[in-house]
């Protein structure tokens, strides 16, 4: 494997000679980009020298090969790690900013894994923006491996150190090669369907009933599939939600007839679905052609006619060997239900969530859910990023296989 590692100007910099160390030990070739600042801590001499390859650093220097690494290093790697990441490199990744050697290769890095390794003090661990902009790039399939707690460089102790070499070249290294050291089998290969957002019903042609579904949680799904490993075909209604991994097959549908015979035609070839949309149960039983006029005083009635349930039609027909992951909202006797839609719909698990639980709701950031199986194991969890409920999720479908 070929990886890019990009150091910047943390203390911890001093480390990254160690984990270049790991990887060359395991085979794997590897360059270091830097920022000037990494190199008040770490010297140019010490990597080319670990690595056994000239660094990069300077964009516009003379003694380059070319002036074009950003887009020529990005073809060599295989993966790259940025280690340690100061809170300067996470804000100019999520502002799509690159004013240096390292920024600019990682604004041309895309489609691989990437890999960010917090390091700063606690303060700025915990400042909104650094926090925003840590949500940004996971919510865009970024892998960051978490700064841990400890004593710090300014002599205080918190979250903020960067995590150890040992463990970085672990979480790297293993899932690149088809498996993460307990976190259940790869779904390199699988197929995966997987539905988000609302379902628009039309009155007339410019109306519609319809949810405040945002997609978040199902575009975090695809992801985070889709970063491990497996062939994701997402079926979503109208959202303001965009794809970042290129392997993600999207398939925009407006109403939930149109979801239906989407998924209806894909799941054949499907090994995992997923269906965490919205969508409307009833939809008017006909469309006006045109804009309707207003009634009057009277009011008016529209009649609803029930929606085909595609949860359900896809338990009916599924095979042996076919996952079925639905999900149930809830605002009461949330387990009941929850427990209830899995056996009544054939599924193999449930993710519940409550609207009792503030947060974890449409259109927020966040979510908390229970996952149940149909082994009739129940997981908890707390109160998560959608990037990281996403994560969960994905975790407990890989453990039900790999059980299975
Ligand atoms: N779902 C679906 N097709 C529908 C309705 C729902 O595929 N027409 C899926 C949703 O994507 C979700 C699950 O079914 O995964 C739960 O939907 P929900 O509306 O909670 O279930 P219902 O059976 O409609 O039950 P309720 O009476 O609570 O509305």
């Amino acid at each position: 494997m070929k990886v890019i590692i990009g150091i910047t100007g943390g203390i911890a910099a001093y480390k990254v000679p160690e984990l270049v160390r790991l990887f060359r030990k395991a085979g794997h070739e590897v360059q270091c980009v830097a920022t000037s600042h990494a190199l008040e801590f770490v010297t140019p001499l010490t990597l080319e020298t670990v690595s056994g390859n000239k660094l990069y650093s300077d964009l516009f220097a003379p003694a380059n090969d070319h002036t074009t690494e950003h887009v020529s290093l990005k073809d060599w790697g295989d993966i790259m790690v940025v280690a340690p990441a100061t809170a300067n490199i996470i804000g100019k990744m999520a502002s799509g900013i690159g004013d240096d050697a390292l920024s600019t290769l990682l604004l041309a890095f895309s489609g691989k894994p990437l890999y960010v390794c917090p390091a700063m003090n606690t303060q700025m661990m915990e400042n909104p923006a650094v926090i925003r902009n840590i949500e940004t790039l996971k919510s865009w399939g970024i892998h960051i491996i978490d700064a841990t707690e400890g004593e710090l460089a300014c002599g205080t102790t918190g979250k903020g150190r960067m995590e150890e070499p040992e463990r970085i070249f672990e979480i790297v290294c293993v899932p690149a090669q088809g498996s993460v050291p307990g976190q259940g089998s790869s779904l390199t290969g699988k197929n995966v369907l997987i539905t988000a957002g609302p379902t628009y019903e039309r009155i007339d042609a410019v109306r519609f009933i319809g949810n405040f579904s945002s997609g978040k949680m199902g575009f975090a799904l695809a992801e985070e599939f889709s970063n491990r490993g497996a062939k994701v075909t997402l079926v979503t209604g109208p959202t303001a939600q965009t794809v970042h991994n290129k392997n993600i097959e999207r398939i925009d549908v407006e109403s939930a007839q149109q979801m239906y015979d989407a998924c209806v035609s894909h799941f054949d070839s499907t090994d995992i679905a997923v269906l965490s949309a919205a969508v409307a149960d009833y939809r008017p039983e006909s469309t006006y052609d045109g804009k309707m006029k207003k009634q009057g005083d009277e009011g008016m009635v529209i009649r609803l006619v029930q929606n085909p349930d595609i949860l359900a039609t896809l338990g009916k027909r599924k095979r042996d060997g076919q996952m079925l992951v639905g999900f149930a909202l809830e605002s009461s006797n949330e387990m009941e239900y929850a427990q209830s839609k899995l056996q009544r719909k054939g599924l193999d698990m449930i993710v519940m969530n409550s609207l009792r639980d503030k947060g974890a709701c449409f259109g927020t950031d966040t979510n908390k859910i229970t996952i149940i199986n149909r082994k009739g194991d129940v997981k908890q969890g707390t109160m998560k990023s959608k990037a990281d409920v996403a994560k969960d999720i994905v975790e407990s479908v890989a453990d039900f296989l790999n059980d299975d």
